[in-house]
């Protein structure tokens, strides 16, 4: 029956053709069904395309998994047609020229996967002639030749996957003309050659997958690739020296390759990567256990190299392990307990010279003169750790002599990471600020969706982790001279980078059993801490215990504020006193910090109790939040953003971000009246005599103000900034104006303090808008 159907049909589609006479030039005027069913026509019939012929409404009709036509306005701009398994190539007088001549008329299409359909010969160049492109997959066939170097000038490329096909050569040197690219995947094809250095430039890269080619030699400078979170390199010949990759990835797979030396030391602070898999490559030296207590690492294959040293029962190892393959290597002692432990499913460890607890001491593992002779053979003496100078030695752990020393391989199997980024999209790690994003319209296509967020930034530099030698050298060593204080979180230092510029450091101590999950996301949620007004979180730094190597202490580097707090300038001791204009700038600095913690940002922040002590002046007296005490801590241990901070001794919480405008409230009043507030008893009272004095004259109402600023500011803007204040601090939390009204009336007040001191006390116009209550 099938048969007859087909025959029929081919016979309708003949006619059409007929109708219609296709010549072998670029541009036909056909419709697009027309060129839909000579697709289905020159892929033989395939069994998914069954159902389409002369009537089909192909903008309208219903999507299955494997073929999808999606139109916009009338216009073809998605096509899918995908096999569940890879089918034989397409007979011999298929001719991928014809195919791709006539795909070409879908000129809009943006996206196009054409998998497992038997597709054979050399992608003709003229692909490049889909000028529209967005994502191309053609997964599963059997392409082969060069991939022509014109597909780089698809520029609105974002995804380009060519997997399990048959290309051969060069990686087109001019792939980052590609500049759009979020997605490359070129796995398990006959690849060769070297990596081109151009892919360094691919700055919205989020996945690099080469696996299974023939590449060889050095793997190119990925650093600044921000974005990259995935590196698949497996099966090249591609070595001697570790790739230079971003520390925000989240997987590195280097195995079966020709890495020899070391894991680069940064692996340290790489506290996002989930997998390592080094397995069969040439990794010689001590293995470097801390990598088996990374915060977030689940899955390790160092399988297959030389990597000696002596692990112990009581190594810590992150609690989140699915997968250790240590086999095959020239590790002696004991393995760790935290291994054995039921909770990891997976863990290798035969072809070593360990010793398990339970007596089945050999079983599977080599005499331990062996692994005592090879580690000789291959020049590496199992070092003692000196434990006199601990710190230096957990980071130094990984160079010795010249040779390298940590060894680490993650492997999550694909199947189980891949569905687990699938079901929750906007994992942490994929909501962060990257820089590239998919058109709307392709959100459901994405893999990989991005998101963007625009933080006021500007001029702040970029968020990095720092070594703890550089920490160390900026303070001379945590001396004293450089201590500034001890808050609730920790100790404060003053450093000073090679760069010459001043950092505050934040030193907080890790207590053994604090879970690497809980300062991870401290760690994610301070690097978001980034705005004009905040004092900005610059980076981290993590120093371990030697004995397990787990994290000992977390250094948070901060922008350094050479001019104090607020309060010195205000009503302190600093003997000098900001001007009425640069209260104001201050008030309306705060009111932009709140803002971005609270809409800026995700999780929002509530401060809950922003203190004028928390506002700090920069070198211009710019205001700026200090982010040392926001309960971030808190809210990450409770693991619930509002209910950490004040519900017990305040109002019940429903508008947190009504409390922080409190907050600004006694900061303004301290500000006006430039007398230190301290308790409550002294906000009511100076709150009261506030609305009193305003119900009265303005001599009145002057005579609250700060003597230094008395004569010098102008009535209007003390008005305004008096009732922004009271505003601030009714009772009913529903009557306190918005963060979007403060700001209003504060630049407001700043307006016309500016008119009235450039014009001598010109009069202003009383058209402020009143405090608008909801
Ligand atoms: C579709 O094919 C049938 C059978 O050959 C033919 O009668 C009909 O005219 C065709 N319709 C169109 C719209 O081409
Ligand atoms: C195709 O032909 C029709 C009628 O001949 C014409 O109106 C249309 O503009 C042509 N389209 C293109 C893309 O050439
Ligand atoms: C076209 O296909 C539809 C369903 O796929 C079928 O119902 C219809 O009978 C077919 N039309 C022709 C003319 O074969
Ligand atoms: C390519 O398309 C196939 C079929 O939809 C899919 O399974 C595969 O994951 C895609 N490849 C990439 C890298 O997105
Ligand atoms: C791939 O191409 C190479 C060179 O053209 C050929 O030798 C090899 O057999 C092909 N491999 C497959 C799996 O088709
Ligand atoms: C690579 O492709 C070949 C031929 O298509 C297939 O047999 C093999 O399983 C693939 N290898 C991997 C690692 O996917
Ligand atoms: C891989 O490339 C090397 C040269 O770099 C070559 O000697 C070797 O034959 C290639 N292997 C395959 C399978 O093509
Ligand atoms: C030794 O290994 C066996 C099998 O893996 C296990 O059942 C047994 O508990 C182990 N310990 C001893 C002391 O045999």
């Amino acid at each position: 029956m099938a048969r007859t159907y087909y025959s029929w049909q081919s016979a309708v589609v003949l006619l059409a053709i007929l109708i219609v006479p296709i010549r072998c030039s670029d541009r036909h005027n056909i419709s697009q069904e027309q060129t839909l069913l000579r697709i289905q026509q020159l892929l033989y019939y395939p069994v998914i395309l069954s159902s389409w012929n002369n009537t089909t409404d192909f903008c309208n009709t219903v999507q299955s998994s494997s073929v999808t036509v999606i139109c916009y306005e009338g216009v073809i701009t998605q096509l899918h047609i995908i096999n569940s398994y890879k089918t034989h190539q397409l007979p011999e007088d298929f001719s991928i020229d014809t195919f791709v001549t006539t795909l070409i008329n879908l000129q809009s299409l943006k996206v196009l996967k054409l998998v497992s359909l038997g597709l054979w010969g050399r992608m003709p160049a003229k692909i490049s002639h889909l000028s529209s492109l967005e994502i191309l997959n053609i997964t599963s066939n059997h392409f082969n030749g060069k991939i022509p170097s014109e597909i780089t000038s698809l520029t609105n490329l974002q995804s380009l996957v060519l997997d399990d096909n048959n290309f051969t050569g060069w990686i087109p040197s001019r792939i980052g003309f590609l500049s759009r690219l979020s997605v490359l995947s070129m796995k398990n094809n006959s690849l060769n050659g070297l990596l081109p250095d151009s892919l360094g430039k691919l700055t919205d890269l989020r996945v690099l997958m080469l696996s299974h080619n023939n590449f060889s030699g050095e793997s190119p400078d990925l650093s600044d690739l921000k974005n990259l979170r995935v590196l698949e390199l497996g099966g090249n010949s591609l070595g001697p020296k570790f790739p230079r990759v971003p520390y925000k990835i989240t997987s590195i797979v280097l195995r079966e390759n020709k890495f020899t030396n070391g894991l680069p030391e940064e692996l340290h602070s790489f506290y996002q990567l989930q997998k390592l898999d080094i397995a069969l490559n040439r990794f010689v030296g001590p293995f470097p256990t801390s990598i088996l207590s990374l915060p977030s690492i689940t899955y390790l294959d160092i399988n297959g190299n030389r990597f000696t040293g002596l692990l112990s029962e009581d190594l810590a190892c992150n609690p989140g392990f699915q997968f250790v393959d240590l086999s095959a290597n020239l590790l002696t002692g004991k393995l760790p307990e935290c291994l054995v432990s039921s909770k990891v499913r997976n863990v290798v460890y035969n072809g070593n010279c360990l010793s398990t607890n339970d007596g089945n001491e050999t079983k599977g593992q080599k005499p331990i003169s062996f692994c005592r002779t090879a580690a000789l053979a291959v020049g590496i003496i199992p070092r003692n750790h000196k434990t006199s100078n601990w710190t230096k030695a957990a980071l130094a752990l990984g160079i010795t002599g010249g040779i390298l020393l940590i060894g680490v391989a993650f492997l999550i199997f694909r199947r189980v990471h891949g569905k687990k980024m699938e079901k929750k999209p906007p994992a942490r790690v994929i909501e962060e600020n990257l820089t590239s994003s998919y058109s709307s319209k392709l959100l459901s296509d994405a893999r990989y969706v991005t998101r963007v967020m625009k933080l006021g930034t500007v001029g702040i530099p970029a968020y990095h982790a720092f070594s703890l030698e550089e920490l160390e050298e900026a303070t001379n060593g945590f001396d004293t001279s450089t201590f500034m204080g001890e808050g609730s979180h920790g100790q404060m230092y003053r450093g000073r980078l090679k760069d010459g510029s001043y950092v505050a450091i934040q030193c907080l101590k890790m207590k053994k059993n604090h879970s690497t999950q809980t300062f991870t996301r401290h760690i994610e949620l301070i690097s978001k801490l980034r705005h004009q007004h905040l004092v900005s979180a610059l980076g981290h730094c993590y120093e371990f215990y030697l004995d397990d190597s787990s994290v000992s202490r977390l250094f948070l580097v901060f922008e350094y504020m050479p001019n104090g707090t607020l309060r010195d300038w205000i009503s302190g001791n600093k003997g000098k006193n900001l001007s009425w204009s640069q209260r104001i700038a201050a008030a309306i600095g705060i009111v932009k910090g709140i803002q971005f913690l609270h809409t800026g940002i995700l999780p929002r922040v509530f401060s809950g109790s922003l203190k004028i002590t928390d506002v700090l002046l920069d070198q211009n007296f710019g205001a700026k939040i200090s982010t040392y005490n926001l309960p971030l801590l808190e809210k990450v241990e409770k693991e619930g953003y509002f209910k950490s901070f004040k519900e017990t001794n305040r109002v019940k919480v429903s508008h947190p971000e009504k409390l922080d405008v409190y907050d600004f409230g006694v900061i303004l009043l301290e500000i006006i009246s430039g007398r230190p507030i301290c308790t409550q008893k002294e906000v009511e009272c100076l709150k009261e005599q506030f609305q009193s004095r305003m119900r009265a004259d303005d001599g009145a109402m002057k005579e609250m103000v700060d003597v230094t600023i008395r004569d010098k500011c102008c009535d209007q803007s003390l008005i305004t900034m008096m009732e922004v204040c009271n505003g601030c601090l009714l009772d009913d939390i529903a009557d306190r104006p918005s963060v979007e009204d403060m700001l209003w009336n504060l630049q407001f007040a700043a307006q016309v303090q500016e008119a009235w001191h450039s014009g001598h006390g010109s009069p202003v116009s009383s058209s402020q808008p009143a405090i608008t209550e909801r």
